[in-house]
């Protein structure tokens, strides 16, 4: 079967509660399983072969994937974070990425599902990065709650997000971009990477990075593909901070 029919039997096949909220159709402790099962304890590259395989054989997962994942890679390398902070933890795939590839760095993941931070926290003790990748379960637009949470209980300070990796709901890229903006955490320098730009989609996202840039923004936009498949494109955008 090739790439685009596995990837519309395995995602579209599923309830659309599963395509667009990523709440668990059980397919994310099965992945846990089948990560704690075939890869060996304490070794992050077992642990993110084993999730991809997973993805790509047993059930669609909505993880960043190989080929953007590689993308994210490159920017953590060029930010080489201290802190590196995500929205959208789901099983823990992209956070993994981003602590193989910045091996000192904390990791901050916020996601609002309990029981996808469970899920993820499974895998990370197993691959032995518990230690520096923490989920916040929570969301930016609570009002506040969580940021005070990032910055009361995880030392999140002023001009201390090195890295930010935006991956949850698409609607909501800008204003929580903007509510880390406005807490100053960000500083010159500092690398924001924002991923399925093109699909589903985020245009307020895309055009406020096209309207700032040069200015308060430095955008590459990285032309993909949706993960584990090879037909779809998307767009991944790498933004650098000017401001500071
Ligand atoms: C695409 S998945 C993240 C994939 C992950 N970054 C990876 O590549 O391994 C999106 C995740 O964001 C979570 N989410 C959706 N909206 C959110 C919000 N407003 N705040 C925090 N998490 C949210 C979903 O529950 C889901 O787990």
């Amino acid at each position: 079967m090739n790439g685009l029919r596995r990837w519309a039997r395995l995602a579209l096949g599923m309830p659309s509660f599963v395509r667009t909220g990523q709440i668990g159709d059980g397919r994310e402790n099965a992945c846990a399983d089948f990560v704690e099962a075939t890869a060996p304890r304490g070794d992050v590259d077992a642990a993110l072969a084993a999730i991809d395989t997973f993805a790509t054989r047993e059930a669609m997962l909505v993880n960043v994937g190989v080929e953007k994942g590689a993308l994210l890679d490159a920017a953590v390398r060029r930010a080489d974070p201290a802190l590196a902070v995500e929205l959208g933890t789901y099983c823990g795939y992209s956070a993994l990425r981003i602590a193989r590839a910045a091996p000192s760095a904390r990791v901050l993941s916020v996601e609002f599902s309990a029981a996808n931070a469970e899920v993820a926290r499974r895998i990370w003790a197993h691959a032995g990065v518990a230690d520096r990748v923490t989920c916040v379960v929570g969301t930016i637009g609570d009002g506040g709650r969580t940021l005070d949470a990032l910055a009361g209980e995880h030392d999140v300070t002023a001009g201390s997000v090195d890295l930010l990796f935006i991956d949850h709901d698409k609607s909501a890229y800008l204003s929580d971009l903007l509510a880390i903006e406005e807490r100053g955490w960000l500083h010159r320098g500092s690398i924001v990477v924002a991923d399925n730009v093109r699909i589903p989609g985020a245009p307020g996202y895309r055009r406020h990075m096209r309207e700032q840039q040069g200015t308060r923004w430095d955008t590459v936009e990285h032309k993909t593909h949706v993960e584990y498949q090879s037909l779809l494109p998307d767009l991944v955008l790498e933004s650098e901070y000017l401001v500071g």
